[in-house]
């Protein structure tokens, strides 16, 4: 029987006849040839129905067809220089599935609103393929690293007892009668897993109640969390840069159909592929936003026009070391030199689109910690399993999150994140 293939497939069937399942996405006919532009989740490309290649019944049928219809074809894959795509398919049988009229997302523009209203049928269209795609390139360029570094992979729970970090951007749940509150981190429980594996890393979605309307902030995201025990901070800098320019090379290298169809130029990418990526100091980012008349003082926390000002000046990934104590979570280790900052560190991307990863060494002494804990306005009893941590077997240990969405945002060229996941939660939104 012909064998049957995806799309992506064709460039290993050229001039062979070969059977496909696909989609109409849009449809161009003139008197004795009809162009069917199709998609099957792996690629877009057009099939190519002549009236005297297949029946009557055929050709009648590929005239009707709608858009979103479904179906089986058989023909041959032609090498196509003139498209995108580079290959087509002559058809010469048709089987249709269904065929129904009215699709709401026609090949116009449309505004974002509606595109989101439908999004459980966007998702089909070209844009949203490729960077769901591109993410799952990441999703497996992160994995396969984390991997070869020797890294296990540990899931932390969803529904938490207590709010590690404060309470102000968690969400609230009822749970039998008690309280419960999604999880705003994984990391306290990282830090478990390190003891427990040496290297482990996380990945699992995370809930921000923040009132945040930006086009960086969802309610829901998607974050992973490595933690290193026996690892010092600047070590941890160095796996980040490893870690992210590995995630860049692989996109450049399985994804340049998808960065093509975005219009992504891959050679702003790569710069982040090859390392290098400058140390900035907490104090020097200051000077660079006061030099330019800003009226931000030390101790400040940097705001996204902040942030989108000083990620200009790169051409690729870069950190910002060394925050001061007051404007960064209390289980940070502070830094032996200058007991005003802590040992840690945010990775902003280039082209404006600034923070993309935060980490830092940890607090691993038991009364420094207690300490820090009550500095921070915390209750000690909501820690008694984290402080045991560092009652038994406690190691310098680090580690950092990769905000997902944003890093795909950045790849992509995004102009928001809600288009790096394919179900945005935002304020406004828990729908489709
Ligand atoms: O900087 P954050 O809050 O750091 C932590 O949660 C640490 N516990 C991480 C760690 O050391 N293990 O969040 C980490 C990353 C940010 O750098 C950002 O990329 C992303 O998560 N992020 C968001 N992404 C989308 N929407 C939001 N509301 C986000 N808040 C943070
Ligand atoms: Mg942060």
């Amino acid at each position: 029987m012909t064998e049957l293939i995806s799309i992506e497939d064709c460039r290993q069937h050229v001039d062979q006849e070969v059977r496909m399942h696909v989609w109409l996405t849009d449809k161009r006919s003139s008197g004795k040839i009809v162009f069917l532009q199709l998609r099957d989740g792996t690629a877009f490309f057009q099939g190519v129905v002549r009236k005297n290649a297949v029946s009557d019944e055929v050709f009648e049928i590929a005239k009707s067809l709608h858009q979103e219809a479904s179906f089986y074809i058989k023909g041959t894959v032609h090498q196509d220089e003139r498209s995108h795509f580079g290959y087509e398919i002559q058809i010469s049988d048709l089987k249709l599935i269904t065929n129904n009229e009215g699709y709401p997302i026609g090949n116009k523009e449309h505004g974002i609103e509606f595109l989101l209203d439908h999004r459980h049928l966007w998702l089909r269209s070209k844009r949203p393929f490729a960077i769901m795609r591109i993410r799952n390139t990441i999703f497996k360029a992160t994995v396969d690293f984390f991997e070869n570094e020797g890294f296990v992979k540990f899931d932390a729970p969803i529904f938490m007892h207590s709010a590690p970090e404060g309470t102000t951007e968690l969400f609230h749940t009822e749970y039998f009668g008690g309280d419960a509150y999604l999880s705003q981190s994984g990391q306290l429980y990282g830090e478990v897993g390190a003891e427990a594996f040496g290297k482990i890393f996380t990945f699992g979605p995370t809930f921000r109640a923040e009132e945040s309307k930006t086009r960086r902030h969802l309610t829901e995201f998607w974050m992973m969390e490595p933690e290193m025990a026996w690892m010092h901070q600047d070590e941890s800098l160095d796996l980040q840069e490893r870690f992210l320019s590995y995630v860049t090379g692989q996109v450049l290298k399985h994804c340049q159909y998808e960065l093509e169809i975005l219009g992504r130029d891959p050679k702003k990418l790569e710069p982040a592929a090859q390392g290098n990526y400058t140390r900035l100091s907490y104090d020097d980012a200051v000077k660079i936003l006061q030099d330019d008349g800003r009226d931000f003082k030390w101790g400040d926390d940097f705001g996204a026009p902040d942030e989108a000002f000083i990620s200009e000046k790169f051409d690729r990934p870069f950190f910002i070391v060394n925050y001061p104590t007051t404007i960064k979570p209390f289980y940070m280790k502070k830094n032996p030199d200058n007991p005003k900052e802590y040992l840690c560190a945010d990775v902003l991307a280039p082209e404006g689109y600034g923070e993309i990863m935060g980490g830092s060494e940890r607090e691993s002494d038991y009364e420094t910690l207690l300490k820090q804990i009550h500095e921070a306005g915390l209750n000690e009893n909501d820690y008694s399993w984290y402080l045991d941590l560092r009652r038994y077997g406690s190691v310098p240990h680090s580690g950092f999150g990769m905000g997902f969405e944003r890093v795909i945002a950045w790849i992509c060229k995004l102009d928001h994140v809600r288009e790096a996941i394919p179900f945005p939660r935002m304020i406004n939104r828990l729908e489709p």
